[in-house]
């Protein structure tokens, strides 16, 4: 089976979070996941190299959770902003507050077909559906405008989309949500420039069929997000998630040696190799 799009990575996704679940030691549980993911995503997984993506999916969709659950909580958060949203059904699964606003955005065609697929099931909160292509910078803005007017304070979260785009992309989008007040906390996972190569060497081939590529990976050096206007307020590495969760990467430990005998700068770099990102507004 065969990528045919960009928006085919969610289905391939969406199957992770279900196998996920089938664990008796599940650390996520997504009982829409395999609704969503449909025969589609289960072969597509099958057909893609596994190469510990199945951890990662549930490493991120746990941390994120708990990311959104706890600024809920503990800040003034009223809404969650969702780009690129995917087949992530978060408003339909977590707990949250009825009052709570969560706007997905994603594209025409596969909007349509998680609408179709939750059909008759009831958010958790106050959802809004945005179909919408981010590529389109005034389309965007203009969205970012209208919801920086309607809320207090926004969490923005882009979940598996900045490594599909360029880089000059990853830039504005960064600029877009820093000018608006209202946007204060962004939470999105990144991969460094080795974790890329890896990552672009073991999908591109099969991504390419569908117009998509890994490209984008966080600069090791230059606080790349800080100079957009962000600010990190945390980095939680899916090297060390795998230990804390038992979803250890294959071949972690000659990741530790790797890690040891590395140079000090180099150190840093390799711990920071791939993970989730939580920015505050600077
Ligand atoms: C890897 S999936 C991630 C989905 C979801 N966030 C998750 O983690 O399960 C990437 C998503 O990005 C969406 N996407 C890619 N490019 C987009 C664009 N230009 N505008 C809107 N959505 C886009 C795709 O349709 C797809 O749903």
């Amino acid at each position: 089976m065969q990528i045919q799009n960009i928006s085919d990575t969610a289905l391939w996704v969406a199957e992770y979070r279900a196998r996920e679940g089938d664990r008796p030691d599940a650390i996520v549980r997504d009982p829409f996941a395999r609704r969503l993911a449909g025969e589609r995503g289960a072969e597509l997984a099958r057909s893609l190299p596994g190469s510990g993506m199945e951890a990662v999916m549930a490493l991120r969709t746990r941390v994120i959770d708990d990311l959104i659950l706890e600024a809920i909580s503990r800040e003034r958060v009223d809404a969650v902003i969702s780009l690129a949203a995917g087949l992530d059904s978060r408003p339909f699964r977590l707990e949250l507050p009825p009052d709570l606003r969560w706007v997905e955005v994603d594209l025409p065609p596969l909007l349509a077909y998680k609408q179709e697929k939750l059909a008759g099931e009831t958010p958790r909160c106050r959802y809004e559906a945005v179909a919408l292509d981010l590529a389109d910078v005034e389309a965007r803005r203009a969205l970012f405008t209208r919801l920086g007017a309607e809320v207090k304070s926004a969490f923005v979260l882009t979940e598996g989309l900045l490594v599909y785009l360029p880089a000059e992309a990853v830039t504005g989008l960064a600029q877009d949500l820093a000018a608006v007040p209202a946007f204060d906390f962004w939470a999105a996972d990144v991969m460094g420039e080795d974790a890329l190569k890896y990552m672009a060497r073991t999908y591109n081939t099969a991504l390419k069929k569908g117009q998509a590529r890994m490209q984008w990976a966080l600069p090791a050096r230059g606080d790349f997000f800080g100079k957009l206007g962000w600010h990190e307020v945390s980095f939680a590495s899916f090297v060390d998630l795998g230990r804390q969760y038992q979803r250890e990467m294959p071949f972690s430990w000659l990741w530790d040696v790797f890690v040891w005998l590395a140079p000090e700068p180099k150190k840093q770099e390799l711990r920071r190799m791939s993970g989730i990102v939580l920015l505050e507004r600077a």
